[in-house]
C-alpha cells in the first residue's frame, strides 16, 4: 500500500502539515526534537486510533489546541481508503473516527484499511520488558489483521471489567454467570494469538538467522499461555476460573485467562531475558516486527506500510544492510538525524524536518 496524502492539524508540533511521500523509501531527516516520531506517531494513529508511544490523547493535541486532526489516504490494490483521527483536548468530547469521507460509529471500523508495522528503539521493551508489552505487540498486530480480534478482544476485556468490579464488591453469586461470558469470550482470543504465534515463529526465526548472521542461533517466539494446548478453550477457561476462584476472590481481580498471557522467547532454548546480549535482543525484537509485517503482507496481499523511528543508527553495517533489503520496495518512513545512518538505502525522497516544519 502507498501513502497518497498525509495531513496534520495542530498535531503535537505541527500546527498545518500536509506530505505526498513518492513510491518506496522516504527519509526524514533532522535534529533531536524537530518533530519527526511525530509524524510517524500521526501515521500511526490512522492506522490504528492511537499513538504507539502514549495512551493519552491529549498529549498528541498541539499546546493550547482544543482539538488536533490527522489524516491518511492510502491507495491499496483495491483502491483508495481514507482514514482520519480528530482528538479533543474537553474529557468530554471523545476521539472521532472517519472512514472514508463518513464518521464511523465504532474504534474497530477503522483497523484494516491502512495498517503499519513501527520500529522503533524501545522495540526493545519487547525482550527485555514484562508480558505486557508483548502482549500489547500482539494485539495491536492482530488488530490490523483481523478486525474480528480487535472486537474479540473488546469484548473479553469488556467482560473482564466486569468479573472483577463484582470481585471487589465481595458478591460471589453473580460470579459463575460471569465466568461463563468470559470463557465464552475468551476462545477467539486464544484462538487468534495460538495461531499468530505460530506463524510468527516460522518468520522470526529465519529474520533472525538472516539478520544476526549466525546460523547456530536458533531464535524462537511460542505462544505462552495456560490455554495455549487446551482444544476446547471456552471449556478449559471456565475450569481454570472454577479452581482460581478463591484466590480471585481473595486478590479481588481475575488471575486466569489470556490477559495474562505472554510470548515466551528463547535463543538455543535459554530465555531470551536472561541470557541474551544486548546486540542480540536488538535483532530478536528487530526480527518480531519484520514476521510482524510478513504476517499483514501475507494476509492483505500487499505490503503494510513501514515506519522505521531511529532504528538504522542502532545497527552495525551489515544488519543495516540486511534489514533494507528485507524493505524491498514497501513504503517506509524512516527517521534520523545524520543522512549517513542512512547510506545503503537508496531513498526515493529526503524531507528536512525543522520545528514541526517540513521542508524538500
Ligand atoms: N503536544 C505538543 N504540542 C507542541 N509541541 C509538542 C507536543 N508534543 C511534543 N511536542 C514537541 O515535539 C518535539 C518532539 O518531536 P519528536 O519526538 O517527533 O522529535 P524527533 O525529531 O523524533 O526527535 P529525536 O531525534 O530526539 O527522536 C519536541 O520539540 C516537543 O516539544
Ligand atoms: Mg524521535
Amino acid at each position: 500500500m502507498r501513502i497518497t496524502g498525509l495531513r496534520l492539524h495542530n498535531f503535537r508540533c505541527y500546527d498545518q502539515v500536509m506530505i505526498t511521500p513518492p513510491q518506496g523509501v522516504t527519509m526524514l531527516v533532522g535534529e533531536n526534537g524537530a518533530g519527526k516520531t511525530n509524524l510517524l506517531e500521526a501515521v500511526h494513529l490512522c492506522c490504528l486510533g492511537r499513538s504507539h508511544r502514549t495512551s493519552f490523547d491529549k498529549e498528541m493535541i498541539m499546546n493550547g489546541q482544543e482539538t488536533a486532526a490527522v489524516q491518511l489516504t492510502v491507495e491499496r490494490n483495491d483502491g483508495r481508503h481514507e482514514v482520519g483521527v480528530r482528538l479533543f483536548e474537553n474529557a468530554r468530547k471523545k476521539k472521532v473516527i472517519y472512514v472514508n469521507g463518513k464518521t464511523a460509529s465504532k474504534m474497530g471500523e477503522l483497523m484494516g484499511h491502512a495498517t503499519c508495522v513501527i520500529f522503533s528503539p524501545e522495540d526493545l521493551a519487547l525482550v527485555k520488558e514484562g508480558p505486557q508489552a508483548r502482549r500489547r505487540f500482539l494485539d495491536m498486530l492482530l488488530s490490523q489483521h483481523q478486525r474480528s480480534y480487535f472486537y474479540a478482544l473488546q469484548t473479553y476485556m469488556g467482560v473482564l471489567k466486569q468479573r472483577n468490579a463484582l470481585l471487589k464488591s465481595g458478591d460471589a453469586r453473580q460470579l459463575p454467570a460471569w465466568d461463563e461470558q468470559l470463557a465464552l469470550a475468551a476462545a477467539p482470543v486464544v484462538r487468534l494469538r495460538r495461531e499468530a504465534c505460530a506463524r510468527l515463529n516460522e518468520w522470526a526465526a529465519r529474520h533472525y538467522a538472516y539478520i544476526g548472521g549466525r546460523e547456530e542461533e536458533t531464535f524462537s517466539l511460542q505462544y505462552d499461555s495456560a490455554l495455549s494446548e487446551a482444544e476446547d478453550v471456552a471449556e478449559r477457561m471456565l475450569q481454570g476460573l472454577n479452581a482460581g476462584r478463591q484466590e480471585d476472590l481473595r486478590r479481588q481481580y481475575t488471575t486466569f485467562g489470556p490477559h495474562r498471557d505472554d510470548v515466551a522467547l528463547t535463543l538455543c532454548a535459554m530465555p531470551m531475558k536472561a541470557f541474551a546480549s544486548q546486540g542480540q535482543m536488538r535483532t530478536a525484537a528487530l526480527s518480531m516486527k519484520l514476521a510482524a509485517f510478513d504476517l499483514l503482507e501475507t494476509a492483505q496481499r500487499e505490503a503494510p506500510l513501514l515506519l522505521l523511528d531511529d532504528v538504522l543508527s542502532e545497527l552495525d553495517p551489515e544488519r543495516r544492510r540486511r534489514l533494507i533489503s528485507r524493505i524491498g520496495n514497501a513504503q517506509a518512513l524512516l527517521t534520523c538525524t545524520d543522512a549517513g545512518d542512512f547510506i545503503g538505502a537508496k531513498p526515493a525522497c529526503v524531507l528536512h524536518v525543522e520545528k514541526g516544519k517540513i521542508k524538500e
